[in-house]
């Protein structure tokens, strides 16, 4: 791609997320934390839906600074639990947040389940100039009998993606950023900015 000068706060608290985003675009996009950008208060994640959070997330940091604004919000869709947890994804296993308890919740739900098909999903919100645009990515694997790999974050020790025998916390940074729903929405965001 053209290496556009891009300017962006992105608009997540979460270290894992902002590293994989950071790797995946460009140097040439110069990117400032919440903490930078001084937005220190917890950003609101009420709106029911991933697409729907991603846009409230950029709305209220775009609102907060007038600078262009990157939000993410993703979660994992599990289809013979009805695609829960969805966007409670990160509270499955109730508050406070613990990836151990939702990913131990997430097994004794599937315990003996046959379907264990899932998919990631991230959308991501780009408030530039007063415009909203959304990326959405997406990885369809499965879920495993157990967990593996130390890798990543949250589900990733029991999530499989098609085509691979292992899960996303047995991978590098480097392959799981290569095909994640993350790494997929980022793609579609930097044609986006090729095309501008
Ligand atoms: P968030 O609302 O976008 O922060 O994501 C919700 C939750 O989805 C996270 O707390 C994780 O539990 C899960 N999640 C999102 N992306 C990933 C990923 O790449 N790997 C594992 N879990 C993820």
């Amino acid at each position: 791609m053209l290496e556009k000068n891009v300017s962006m706060i992105i608009a997540t608290n979460n270290q894992h997320k902002l590293n994989e985003i950071r790797k995946m675009l460009p140097l040439s996009f110069t990117l400032e934390t919440l903490k930078e950008a001084g937005v220190n208060f917890e950003l609101p994640e009420t709106s029911g839906s991933i697409e729907g959070n991603a846009l409230q997330k950029a709305r209220t940091v775009y609102l907060e600074t007038g600078k262009t604004t990157l939000a993410d919000d993703s979660g994992l869709l599990v289809e013979a639990l009805g695609n829960q947890p969805g966007v409670d994804s990160a509270i499955y296993a109730g508050l406070p947040r613990s990836d151990q308890k939702n990913v131990d919740k997430l097994l004794a739900e599937l315990d003996g389940a046959d379907n264990r098909k899932a998919s990631f999903v991230t959308v991501l919100a780009l408030i530039m100039d007063g415009q909203e645009f959304l990326f959405e990515g997406r990885v369809n694997g499965q879920i495993t009998e157990g967990l593996s790999g130390n890798g990543g974050f949250g589900y990733d020790p029991v999530f499989m993606p098609d085509g691979y025998d292992c899960t996303f916390a047995v991978m590098s940074d480097d392959e799981k950023n290569a095909i994640s729903h993350r790494a997929n929405a980022v793609a579609k965001l930097k044609e986006f900015f090729d095309k501008q």
